[in-house]
């Protein structure tokens, strides 16, 4: 299965694209507010990217390989997955750098949203985010979801915005005729 928008093809994962998510996952204003911004291993990455080709063959659905049109670059990734322990599916999204502030991050999120409700069956979506971090607490309202609480994870306040199918359906299906 490939998704694709304007500019933008939303594809899964084989094992060995692990090497072509490591810029990413070692710049530090990248994980700035994922891990105060510490560099992921490359253990880190490579389980990271199994645990995305386990979850589209069992669930059809992952955290999609972020490709930009025409050259197909890889980018970063967005889709859904499932963050620490939480029991909802989880929607979230790392780009590198040079792609910021364009949009691209929001455009593959509405596809991946889509096709999490529509073709992978989710009822409820979730996404946490550092409460500063504001470009991705933006993403979320612009989706559609709604701010549900601030929490603790390992001594880290962060925030959990939500939608369900049907809040989803209401907004972004037509009703029938
Ligand atoms: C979060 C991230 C994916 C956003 O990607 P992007 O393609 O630039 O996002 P978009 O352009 O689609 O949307 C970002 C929105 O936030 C806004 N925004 C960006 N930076 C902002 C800031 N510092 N303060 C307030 N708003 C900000 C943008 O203006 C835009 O909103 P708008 O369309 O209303 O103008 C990107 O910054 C990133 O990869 N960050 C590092 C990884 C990360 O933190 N991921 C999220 C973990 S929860």
């Amino acid at each position: 299965m490939i998704l694709e928008t304007e500019r933008l093809v939303l594809d899964t994962w084989q094992g060995s694209d692990w090497t072509e998510l490591r810029p990413i996952a070692t710049d530090v204003e990248v994980m700035r507010y994922i891990t105060a911004g510490a560099p992921w291993t490359d253990e880190q990455i490579r389980a990271f990217v199994d645990r995305q080709v386990k979850l589209y063959s069992e669930r059809n659905f992952c955290r999609w390989k972020l490709l930009v049109k025409p050259e197909r670059e890889m980018i970063g990734f967005c889709g859904v997955g499932f963050w620490r322990d939480a029991p909802d599916p989880e929607i979230g999204w790392w780009l590198a750098r040079k792609w910021w502030g364009q949009g691209l991050a929001t455009e593959a999120a509405r596809t991946a949203l889509q096709h999490a409700f529509k073709h992978a069956g989710l009822d409820r979506i979730i996404s946490a985010a550092r409460p500063e971090n504001t470009a991705s607490t933006r993403i979320m309202e612009k989706l559609g979801l709604t701010r549900e609480c601030e929490f603790e994870n390992e001594g880290v306040r962060l925030v959990r915005y939500a939608i369900d199918h049907l809040r989803w359906a209401q907004t972004n299906e037509s009703p029938l005729p």
